[in-house]
């Protein structure tokens, strides 16, 4: 840290990053799930708070410890991440959304343990989860609180990774859209990654594989550069 000169740049701000993969319950005992270790937003929130933030987590399902000197939220759903994010957000200055978010949840969540009978299974009925990202740069745009100044998401992609992530950034409303290519070992539950970071009014920050540490650094330099 000394090297890089970012030290305690971020002293002062208080940061909000979301971490891990929502589970939406079906029954007491099952849910939808995704592959999301958390190592990249806990990766987030450690270095945010050696550059001297003040750091909340919102850590969805995730099996790591409680990294020091940050205030963890632990959510399970989607709408639980949504409540979590908001009020930690209400007096953010930056806000990077690492959590995946199930897009989709069950309609209605059994309060029993669903049984295997003799009939075939009933299908599993999904309703749209909020999109948390999206919501956020919306209030943003519309001045209506809370939403932090700076506001970040990532995006695993695959196929043509680059155009996708466009889109995507522009749809979202977002500052910075940290764009993963999906595969070749990289991303899900490994400690590197590699990324390219978009945003609106810059050109592309490309990311070379390595520690996601490395990566979270980056990320903050970006954020630090749009703080007021
Ligand atoms: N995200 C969110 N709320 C959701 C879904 C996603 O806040 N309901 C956030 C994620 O935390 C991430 C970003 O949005 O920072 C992009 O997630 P992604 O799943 O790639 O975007 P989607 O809009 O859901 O698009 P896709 O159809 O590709 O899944
Ligand atoms: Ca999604």
């Amino acid at each position: 840290r000394v090297l890089s000169g970012r030290s305690l740049d971020l002293t002062g701000r208080h940061v909000v990053v979301s971490a891990g993969g929502t589970r939406e319950a079906i029954d007491p005992v099952r849910f939808i799930g995704n592959r999301s270790s958390g190592l990249q937003g806990y990766a987030l929130a450690r270095t945010a708070a050696a550059r001297g933030a003040r750091v909340t987590l919102v850590a969805a399902n995730v099996a790591l410890p409680d990294p020091a000197g940050v205030a963890v939220v632990r959510v399970e759903s989607a709408l639980q991440l949504r409540d979590a994010v908001l009020e930690a957000v209400a007096d953010a200055d930056a806000v990077v959304m690492a959590a995946a978010v199930a897009d989709f949840r069950p309609a209605a969540r059994s309060d029993s343990k669903i049984k295997k009978t003799s009939a075939e299974p009933g299908a599993v009925h999904l309703v749209k989860n909020p999109d948390i990202l999206a919501e956020l740069g919306e209030r943003r745009r519309e001045g209506a609180a809370p939403y932090p100044a700076v506001i970040a998401g990532f995006a695993a992609e695959t196929d043509d990774v680059l155009a996708n992530g466009r889109a995507k950034l522009a749809r979202k409303g977002c500052d910075l859209l940290v764009v993963n290519q999906v595969g070749e070992n990289l991303a899900f539950g490994t400690p590197d990654n590699a990324a390219v970071v978009l945003s609106a009014d810059a050109e592309p920050v490309e990311i070379p594989r390595g520690p996601k540490e490395a990566l979270a650094d980056v990320v903050w330099d970006l954020v630090a550069a749009r703080l007021p």
